[in-house]
């Protein structure tokens, strides 16, 4: 029989154990779809998405020991680089109803694909098709945030995660910033890269808690979480 707990410390997040091994996976908002292919488990009248930690950096970094978790039922997140929703899909499952996820994409065609699989049967994801460059533009960020959470391969990723967390992450409020190092500068280490990018932060008023590489998972890619002073 498979068995499914919820996280000691961590709302919203659960353990399944399949195949001798836990899994990480949250609670189904919109039992029956599954939104990128993965597996869907029945317990006790719920059901529960299985988390692949190769699909989404945040599963990758969760079992990799992030300890920040700045997520729960009734959190407003904003998330730059939400693609096809992969990601922002669980972060729905979990701030559940009372949350919401305000999801900025700049592609039109990938745009589309986040409205079809998740925007369509989620109530709390609001899409925003822009530039994240462009953060006074967004029409419907309404009120502050409490998570800015960042996944944009560009140069400039860490600018922009800092540009949005100043329009609308409410004081003392948690940053969750991905690096690609490769998309910053190909020719440093990697490890250099996220240095920089630490730094970077740091000098721009946050105070920097845990940097978390993503390997096996996502290989040159690490996670800041950060607060806002
Ligand atoms: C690495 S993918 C994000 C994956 C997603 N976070 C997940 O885990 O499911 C990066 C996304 O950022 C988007 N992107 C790149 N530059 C952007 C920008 N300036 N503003 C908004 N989105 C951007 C890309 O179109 C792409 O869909």
């Amino acid at each position: 029989m498979t068995r499914v707990k919820p996280d000691d410390v961590r709302p919203g997040l659960y353990w399944v154990e399949l195949g001798g091994r836990e899994q990480p996976a949250t609670k189904n908002l919109s039992p029956g779809i599954s939104v990128y292919g993965e597996q869907l488990i029945s317990h006790e009248g719920a059901e529960y998405r299985l988390w692949d930690p190769y699909r989404s950096k945040l599963a990758g970094a969760i079992l990799n020991g992030l300890k920040g978790y700045p997520l729960a039922p009734g959190r407003r997140v904003l998330y730059l680089g939400a693609s096809t929703g992969t990601t922002v899909s669980h972060v729905s499952d979990i701030v559940d109803v009372a949350g919401v996820v305000f999801a900025v994409e700049v592609s039109h065609r990938v745009a589309r694909e986040l409205l079809e699989r998740v925007v369509k049967y989620r109530r709390n994801v609001i899409p925003i098709v822009e530039d994240a460059r462009r953060p006074e533009r967004y029409g419907f960020v309404y009120g502050k945030v409490d998570l800015v959470y960042s996944d944009i391969a560009q140069q400039d990723q860490t600018e922009i995660a800092i540009s949005n967390a100043r329009k609308y992450l409410k004081p003392g409020g948690d940053m969750l910033l991905i690096i690609k190092a490769r998309s910053i500068d190909v020719t440093k280490e990697p490890g250099d890269v996220v240095k920089g990018e630490v730094d970077r932060l740091r000098s721009s008023g946050f105070n920097v808690s845990e940097v978390v590489d993503l390997a096996p998972y996502d290989k040159d890619h690490a996670i800041v979480s950060a607060r806002m002073a």
